[in-house]
C-alpha cells in the first residue's frame, strides 16, 4: 500500500509498460485513471487490474496530440479522483525510416504524439498538481534519443525532445514542487516486438549486436512488470521527492546516461 490516497493518470495504458504500470500501481494501493486511444483494450487492463485491488483503476479515453482530447479527459480524471498526483506517460509511436527517406507524415505523426503529447499531458497535468501542492511526472524517453539511430531517425528525434522538455519542465515546475523525470526503458513489449518482426535477420543480427549485447544483466530486454513496475512505483511515491530533471535508465545496462 506504498501509493495509497496517491491519484495518477497513465497514458498508453492499453498494452505494453502502460499496462503494467496501471496494475504495479492498483497493487500499490493507488486510485488510478487509465487513457489510451485502444478503447477495448484500455478498458479490459483497468478493470482487471481493479478487480485485483486493493487500490482501484477507471478508463477514459485520451489522444495525447489533441489539445481537446487532453484538457477535457485530464479535467474528468481529476473530477473523479479529487486531484492529480502522478503521471505516468508511456504513450508514444515508433515508425522505422532513415534520415535519408523519412516521410514529412511520419516525421510529424511522430512529433504529434510523442513530443506535442509529451508537452500537453506535462502541461495540464502540472495544472493540477500546481493546485494539490505538487506531484511527480514521470515520462518516457529512449536510448534512441541518446545515439545516432539508423533505422529509426524521425523516433529518435522525437525522443531526444522528450529528453530536453522533461530537464526544461523540471527545471521550470520545481519551484511548484512538481518533478519531472523520465524512464528510459529497454522492456519487451508488443512495441519492441513489433519492431523485431519488421527486421531481416541481416537486421536481426545487427539489433543483438546494438541492443541486446550491451544489455549487462542477461542480454535481454526486460519485463514490465517485474523489472520496471516497482521503479514505476518508487518514482509515484515520496520515496522520490528529492529527484527531478533525470533521464533514468532501466535497461539492465544497455545505456549510459551522462
Ligand atoms: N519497448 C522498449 O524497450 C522501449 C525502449 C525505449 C523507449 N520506449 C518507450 O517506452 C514507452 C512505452 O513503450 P511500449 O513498448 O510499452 O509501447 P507500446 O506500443 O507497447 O504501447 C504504447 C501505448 O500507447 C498508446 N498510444 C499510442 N498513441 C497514442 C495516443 N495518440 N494517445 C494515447 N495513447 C496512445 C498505444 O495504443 C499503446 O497502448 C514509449 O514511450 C516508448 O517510446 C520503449
Amino acid at each position: 500500500m506504498e501509493l495509497e490516497g496517491k491519484r495518477i493518470i497513465v497514458t498508453g495504458a492499453a498494452r505494453g509498460m502502460g499496462e503494467a504500470i496501471v496494475r504495479a500501481y492498483v497493487n500499490a494501493g493507488a486510485q488510478v485513471v487509465a487513457m489510451d486511444v485502444n478503447d477495448e483494450d484500455g478498458a479490459s487492463v483497468a478493470a482487471a487490474a481493479s478487480a485485483g485491488g486493493p487500490g482501484s483503476a477507471s478508463y477514459m479515453h485520451l489522444d495525447v496530440a489533441d489539445r481537446q482530447s487532453v484538457e477535457s479527459a485530464f479535467a474528468a480524471a481529476v473530477a473523479e479522483m479529487g486531484g492529480l498526483d502522478v503521471l505516468a506517460h508511456p504513450a508514444a509511436i515508433q515508425r522505422s525510416s532513415s534520415a535519408s527517406d523519412v516521410t514529412d507524415e511520419d516525421w510529424d505523426l511522430m512529433f504529434a504524439v510523442n513530443v506535442r503529447g509529451t508537452m500537453l499531458t506535462n502541461q495540464v497535468a502540472y495544472q493540477y498538481m500546481k493546485e494539490s501542492g505538487g506531484g511527480s511526472i514521470i515520462n518516457f524517453g529512449s536510448i534512441s534519443g541518446q545515439r545516432p539511430e539508423p533505422g529509426a531517425a524521425a523516433y529518435s528525434a522525437s525522443k531526444g525532445a522528450v529528453h530536453s522538455w522533461t530537464r526544461t519542465a523540471a527545471g521550470t515546475w520545481g519551484a511548484d514542487n512538481v518533478r519531472v523525470n523520465a524512464i528510459l526503458p529497454a522492456m519487451a513489449t508488443p512495441m519492441y516486438r513489433e519492431a523485431n518482426q519488421r527486421y531481416s535477420e541481416k537486421q536481426l543480427e545487427i539489433a543483438y549486436w546494438r541492443n541486446r549485447h550491451s544489455i549487462a544483466l542477461g542480454q535481454e530486454y526486460g519485463d514490465p512488470d517485474e523489472d520496471l513496475g516497482p521503479v514505476m512505483v518508487f518514482f509515484a511515491s515520496d520515496a522520490s521527492r528529492f529527484i527531478t530533471g533525470q533521464m533514468i535508465p532501466v535497461d539492465g545496462g544497455q545505456t549510459n546516461v551522462r
